[in-house]
């Protein structure tokens, strides 16, 4: 058996040699200071601290050597990989630092950039002033019935109480076609009210009751000016059936009233003339915003109604007896009222519209604040 090799000495094996543990630990340093990121760092990591790399090559020599030898060899190597791990991960910490700080500014998002190039728009304060009318008819069981904008002269005049020499034909700025040869087509207009939609109603319908509102665009030649429009918009509602008064009429128009500005809002008749309505009448109502206050009183005048507390609306009346007869209606047995206003008008008095060239021109910047209201 074979005595200890004791006097095997470890300066001897060249791997060990102090000046060889320094140097590879300064390699080791100088490489990982070297390494410019975390990717470089980790390939000079394998080098210095993997199973292959001259330092832990030289640990392993450490098992060859005697006992008493050990010990030094050990806490020389010990030291050197103690302090090659300690400046890995100081390294390590650097680069971390640097790559966080780094993302942080090259993925920032600038969430003050604008996020939405195509501006959204908005729906035009008609539609929906028109939708509205029209929830309130609907609740109520009246059915929203459409016509043509291209109609017969005898549905937008004659069958409404307007033979060829009434006064009243005259005074409807009419738009009349002429075909594609530039020949007047006979007997057809632009609409001049959504009236002849009453009496489209009518004659579809088989027998009373009829419950409808008419909205739509109509035609009168005007300029375009700040209170004028050659198109705008109406809306119109006729009920036949048996047994309908007047009071019908007043208290359908109180409940829109109430239903578009608030409790306590309400109409009133004036006597008017319309062709197609006997007894006819002119509505009003209550001033919105003075609510009537400003009446009389100097101190508040109030520019919505110029203080007269009243605002006019439109146009009202029982049918004209002769146009359920137009439309094969038995006037004994039934009753009809009807009445229609613009919508343009409306909208004005409601938002404080003052230029009715703003309703019409399509200028987004006029119907965004109204929002999108649906
Ligand atoms: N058609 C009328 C116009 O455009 C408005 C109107 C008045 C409609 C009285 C009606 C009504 O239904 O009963 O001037």
């Amino acid at each position: 058996m074979s005595a200890p090799n004791k006097s095997y000495d470890p300066v001897e094996v060249e791997a060990l040699k102090p000046e060889e543990i320094e140097r590879l630990r300064d390699e080791a340093l100088a490489a990982f200071e070297a390494a410019a990121d975390l990717a470089a760092l980790q390939e000079a990591k394998v080098a210095h601290t993997g199973d292959r790399s001259p330092l832990s090559l030289a640990n392993r020599e450490i098992g060859a050597l005697p006992p008493q030898a050990k010990k030094e060899a050990g806490q020389r190597v010990g030291q050197a990989r103690g302090a090659v791990n300690k400046a890995l991960a100081e390294r390590r910490a650097v680069l971390e630092a640097e790559r966080d700080a780094r993302v942080l500014t090259e993925e920032a998002v600038d969430v003050t950039l604008p996020f939405d190039r195509a501006p959204r728009g908005a729906r035009h304060p008609l539609t929906t002033l028109s939708e509205r009318l029209g929830d309130i008819f609907t609740a109520m069981g009246y059915a929203v019935a459409e016509g043509p904008e291209v109609e017969a002269e005898w549905l937008n005049f004659d069958a409404l109480n307007m033979g060829p020499d009434h006064p009243a034909r005259s005074t409807q700025d009419t738009f009349f076609l002429k075909d594609a040869t530039g020949h007047s087509t006979d007997g057809v207009v632009l609409r001049t009210h959504t009236s002849g939609v009453q009496i489209r109603s009518m004659l579809a319908a088989s027998e009373p009751p009829i419950y409808v509102i008419c909205p739509g665009r109509v035609f009168r030649s005007d300029e375009l000016d700040a209170t004028h429009t050659p198109v705008f918009s109406q809306i119109e509602l006729l009920a036949v059936d048996e047994g309908l008064t007047m009071a019908d009429l007043k208290g359908t128009l109180d409940h829109m009233v109430v239903s578009l500005f608030g409790e306590g809002m309400k109409t009133r008749l004036r006597p008017n003339y319309f062709p197609f309505t006997e007894p006819s009448a002119e509505m009003d109502m209550v001033c919105f915003n003075c609510r009537g206050e400003s009446v009389g009183n100097p101190d508040r005048p109030c520019r919505t109604c110029s203080s007269e507390g009243w605002i006019e609306l439109g146009g009202c009346g029982m049918v004209n007896p002769r146009v359920l007869i137009a439309c094969g209606i038995d006037p004994n047995r039934y009753s009809g009222f009807a009445f229609g206003f613009g919508i343009e008008r409306l909208l004005m008095f409601r938002h404080n519209v003052e230029d009715m060239r703003d309703i019409v021109e399509g200028d987004v910047r006029f119907t965004l604040p109204f929002g999108m209201e649906i």
